[in-house]
């Protein structure tokens, strides 16, 4: 039987972040070319009834390490399992990390992970780039990357000591490269010559165990970093993106910062949102190291819905998950030592249920808020608005029919993901996806995933996004320092 040309949404809430109605939506080439009542559509389109659900735009999940290389192992989830896995949780775009060692090449780097991603995808993707050390060729490569190879946003770390770290000087370097070629600047925010002192403190003291991950580097720890961040950023007038917000003090000092007018967006994951850091002193080993990722989970239990309810207020801005999964025996590698234990989690298949279950469900945002911090949000930051994050006539067919009403129960046993545990284990969500689909392609239904490895494509992406960048052009016209006219100094000058 031939492929019917098109697919016709039928009667569903169309769902955008500023606004529901209930429409059809019509698609067609993997675009959606129209939206309204009672559409007129010919014969030979796949007719989807939609009443009484939801039609959304496909999540897009900010924050994948797929098949990252690190702390020894590399993460089971590779770029075909991960984004099938993102597509039956209905996340149809990914925007996973470049991360190249110290001295590398970022182009060399961007290149390998171009050519490894292009063959898996199932879903579209984009990269950010990681800066992980700093010189002239780095600057130019930044600049190239921006320009020719689609990249808008580069992330460093103030943690790592000795990896991926950069001192001050080089944060403050690095920003105002990405002031000046118009991308994001991302960090991972914690003090990590604090986690390397507060590591050996810990385990001279014979805490060898997953506890130890987060009473080396508390709260304090993260905020400080945070602070510390933005105050360069601000040196240099440069938009800030904070990821993976992890605890309640670093959310606030987001916050605040907002609040006094930066340009600083926070991304919490669904991890912090969904789970927290009691998990660390479970007694059993390969349950508590499951949660092992930097920033930790807190231990404070209230930390989740505190950041849910600052992201519902757009204190914090979007999600991302920080999917970085190592199976047992991977995390085992610490057993003896939590400083071995590779540090990830996952989440890309589960984030939209998560948020939807503890924001929507629980009353602290609604379906529109929904849309904004789970897809268009990134869409705007990331500056491919809206060709993504948007229900419209022209934007990408990355769509999901969602039933806010049916329920599912998180588990490993029934994940798609490669990882053999979920940190979400037995979670009871309301909000679930019942169709994807992505490029104009329905990929799951009926709890069944349709899609072969290379579906996806790359997404490139523009600098200057202008959702973050009108405000900083306008401040560095009106707010440049002028130096004060005076009279030349007559008096007498000491000689020496
Ligand atoms: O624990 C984490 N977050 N693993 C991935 C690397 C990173 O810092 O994002
Ligand atoms: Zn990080
Ligand atoms: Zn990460
Ligand atoms: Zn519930």
């Amino acid at each position: 039987m031939a492929e019917p040309s098109g697919i016709l949404i039928k009667g569903g809430r169309v769902v955008n972040e500023d606004c529901s109605v209930i429409s059809d939506v019509y698609i067609k080439n993997g675009k959606i070319v129209e939206v309204g009542p009672n559409l007129q559509i010919p014969a030979g389109v796949q007719v989807i009834n939609a009443t009484d659900k939801l039609v959304i735009p496909g999540g897009i999940d900010t924050h994948t390490h797929m098949e990252l290389a690190f702390m020894g192992t590399r993460a089971v989830d590779d770029f075909h399992i991960g984004t099938k896995a993102a597509l039956a949780g209905g996340t149809t775009m990914i925007l996973d990390f470049v991360i190249p060692q110290k001295g590398k090449s970022l182009l060399q780097a961007y290149e390998v992970w171009r050519k490894t991603a292009d063959a898996k995808v199932c879903c579209d993707y984009s990269l950010h780039v990681a800066v992980t050390w700093w010189s002239d060729e780095v600057k130019k490569e930044m600049e190239t990357l921006a320009k020719e190879k689609g990249v808008n946003s580069f992330k460093m770390f103030m943690a790592y000591k000795d990896v991926f770290m950069l001192q001050d000087s080089e944060l403050y370097a690095a920003f105002a490269q990405c002031k000046e070629i118009g991308a994001i600047a991302q960090v991972h925010a914690e003090n990590g010559d604090l986690i390397a002192e507060g590591a050996k403190k810990m385990l001279s003291m014979g805490i060898t165990g997953p506890e130890g991950h987060e009473l080396c580097r508390p709260e304090e720890v993260e905020a400080e970093a945070t602070q510390r961040a933005i105050t360069i950023a601000h040196a240099v007038n440069c938009p800030l993106y904070v990821v993976h917000v992890m605890s309640k003090s670093a959310a606030k000092v987001v916050s605040n910062a907002r609040r006094d007018g930066r340009v600083v967006f926070g991304e919490p994951i669904a991890a912090g949102l969904g789970t927290d850091g009691t998990n660390y002193w479970h007694k059993d080993w390969a349950h508590a190291a499951g949660f092992v990722m930097g920033p930790p989970l807190r231990p404070d239990p209230s930390t989740p819905g505190y950041l849910m309810d600052l992201l519902a207020n757009d204190d914090l801005s979007l999600t991302g998950t920080d999917n970085c999964t190592f199976s047992v025996c991977q995390k085992a590698l610490g057993k003896d030592d939590f400083t071995k234990i590779p540090n990830g989690v996952n989440g890309v298949e589960d984030r939209m249920s998560v948020i939807w279950e503890r924001g929507v469900h629980s009353g602290k945002m609604d379906e529109n808020r929904f849309v904004a911090v789970t897809s268009s949000n990134a869409a705007k930051i990331f500056n491919f608005y809206p060709q993504k994050g948007r229900i419209a006539k022209n934007s990408d067919a990355d769509v999901v029919i969602w039933d806010p009403k049916m329920t599912r129960r998180i588990s490993a046993k029934t994940h798609h993901q490669a990882v053999d545990y979920n940190i979400f284990e037995g979670m009871e969500c309301h909000g679930v996806p019942i169709i994807t689909i992505s490029r104009g392609k329905v990929v799951y239904e009926n709890k069944k995933l349709q899609v072969e490895p290379g579906h996806g494509r790359f997404i490139h992406r523009e600098p200057f996004s202008e959702f973050v960048y009108k405000r900083i052009k306008q401040r560095d016209q009106v707010g440049r320092p002028t130096a004060v006219i005076r009279k030349p100094y007559e008096g007498k000058v000491l000689s020496v």
